[in-house]
């Protein structure tokens, strides 16, 4: 089975969040199923610097503003393609964002031009042609639709990683994309007098997915769906939510080249002591808790400055690793600076990541919403034990330590009611109060470290979904 995988970033090679986690995973985790992935990524520079050798296996000759080609190379254990576009992909600012943080203006075209070449290399014109094409999120949301245009019968998966981005650009444009001026209506790609990447691609895929079940049911929700909802419980039967996992290598407690003082629950102590040491946090006798995160609206970080002062207050400590929007970053800084027990790097640094979850006690992910979340899941491996609000992801993988899930022996972490700081406090008053109790702490924590994590069941299922798609002939 031969899959073309489209997306805007991939581990280890360009990141700025779960995406590229997951693009990065799924061919590792598809080949033991006889799936061969292969990535189309832009070639931004960092990537392009990545590869060992290219060859050319496609011209594209002018593509929005420039010329651009169709590279192919084997990198980090992975097939690639790599659109090389310079005008479009070599710049300075983030891949997204311009160096004032605003969304690159060209944006729609950037893009559209990876949807462009995903639907040549679909077309077979790249001497390797998938049987399935899948696409994630917005940036991938104008390929069906060039399918359905060019006549290209291979059929198209997208996979929804997060709602909030829709892929906005102005009417003016629609020729320039490559779209037609009688698709602009609202059963079409137009959204709110604007085209949207992430409509076109409701519209045009032929299976929609997400990264939970609880995820793919409250994107039917007006709370949840953003405007969406309605488009999507229509395509309700098209859809289903698949659990994303992490790579238990990368992520492996016992192996973790980036720690050297933990090798399983029993010396979570030793990891949780160097990084009170390095963080210069004093000995304390409550919880060590982290968070890793972008920090934006969604993932609910001003609700953890306000329940914060009762946590320390009770013996609890929080080392925080961050970067996203100035106005937060600047919030957690002043923050830091006035607690003693709160430890703040403002910045991203994977290294760092891994020797929290191995020293952390707790995690916690107090999201508005999350599509899956994949900090909670590094912190059940690692025994930090998750602290997560009732949405998405983070439901569907914590169970909650309340009467029944402590007396069955299931309970793995902490989950709260969101968008509510009286209800994340009370649950870090569960927290304080579990962590005293030492043997239900340490059989909730071997219990974290035991609960399945990796991609095992997930990629069963989008192997499914491809086959039934694409029938052995
Ligand atoms: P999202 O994709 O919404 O940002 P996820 O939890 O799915 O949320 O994935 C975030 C990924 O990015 C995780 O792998 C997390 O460890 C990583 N990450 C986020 N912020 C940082 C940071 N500042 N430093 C290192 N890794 C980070
Ligand atoms: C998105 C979501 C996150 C999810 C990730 C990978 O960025 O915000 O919840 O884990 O994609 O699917």
């Amino acid at each position: 089975m031969r899959v073309l995988s489209v997306a805007s970033e991939c581990a280890p090679l360009v990141k700025t969040g779960g995406l590229a986690d997951v693009a990065g995973a799924l061919p590792g985790a598809l080949a033991p199923h006889g799936v061969d992935m292969r990535v189309l990524l832009p070639g931004y520079p960092s990537v392009l610097e990545a590869l060992p050798e290219t060859r050319e296996v496609l011209s594209l000759g002018a593509l929005h503003g420039g010329t651009a080609r169709i590279l192919a190379a084997d990198a980090q254990g992975l097939s690639l393609f790599v659109l090389e576009a310079p005008h479009l992909y070599d710049r300075g600012g983030t891949i997204y964002l311009d160096p004032e943080g605003r969304d690159w203006e060209d944006n729609p075209e950037r893009f559209a031009a990876l949807c462009r070449a995903g639907a040549e290399i679909a077309a077979g014109r790249a001497g390797w042609t998938p049987q399935v094409v899948h696409g994630h999120d917005w940036q991938a949301g104008f390929l069906p639709y060039y399918l359905s245009r060019d006549g290209t019968d291979v059929p198209f998966v997208l996979t929804i990683h997060n709602i909030a981005f829709p892929g906005f650009a102005d009417p003016w444009r629609i020729k320039w994309l490559g779209l037609d001026q009688a698709d602009f209506h609202s059963e079409g790609v137009e959204y709110w007098g604007r085209v949207s990447s992430l409509k076109t691609g409701l519209v045009w895929a032929d299976r929609i997915t997400t990264v939970s079940p609880r995820y793919a049911y409250e994107l039917t929700t007006p709370a949840f769906g953003m405007g969406f909802d309605g488009l999507i419980s229509k395509r309700r039967a098209d859809l289903t939510g698949i659990l994303n996992g992490i790579d238990t290598d990368i992520w492996d407690p016992v192996r973790d080249h980036a720690i050297r003082r933990f090798r399983g629950w029993r010396t979570k102590s030793a990891a949780t002591a160097a990084l009170r040491e390095e963080m210069g946090l004093p000995a304390s006798a409550g919880p060590l808790a982290v968070v890793i995160s972008r920090l934006t609206q969604q993932k609910g970080l001003d609700l953890l400055l306000q329940a914060l002062p009762d946590f320390l207050d009770r013996g609890g400590q929080l080392v925080l690793l961050g970067s996203g929007d100035r106005e937060m970053e600047g919030a957690w800084r002043a923050a830091s600076a006035a607690h003693e027990g709160l430890a703040v790097t403002i910045g991203y640094d994977e290294t760092l990541s891994h020797r929290m979850m191995a020293g952390g006690e707790a995690v916690l992910v107090p999201s508005r919403f999350e599509p899956c979340g994949l900090t909670q899941l590094y912190g059940l491996r690692y025994g930090a034990i998750p602290v997560v609000a009732r949405v998405g992801g983070l439901a569907d993988t914590v169970v909650d330590a309340n009467d029944a899930g402590l007396k069955s022996g299931a309970a793995t972490g902490i989950v709260h009611d969101p968008d509510d700081a009286g209800a994340l406090s009370l649950a870090l008053d569960r927290l304080v109060t579990l962590y005293g109790e030492v043997e239900t702490w340490t059989r909730m924590v071997r219990n974290a470290m035991r609960h399945p994590v990796g991609w095992d069941v997930s990629a069963g299922r989008y192997v499914e979904l491809y086959r039934d798609l694409s029938p052995d002939p």
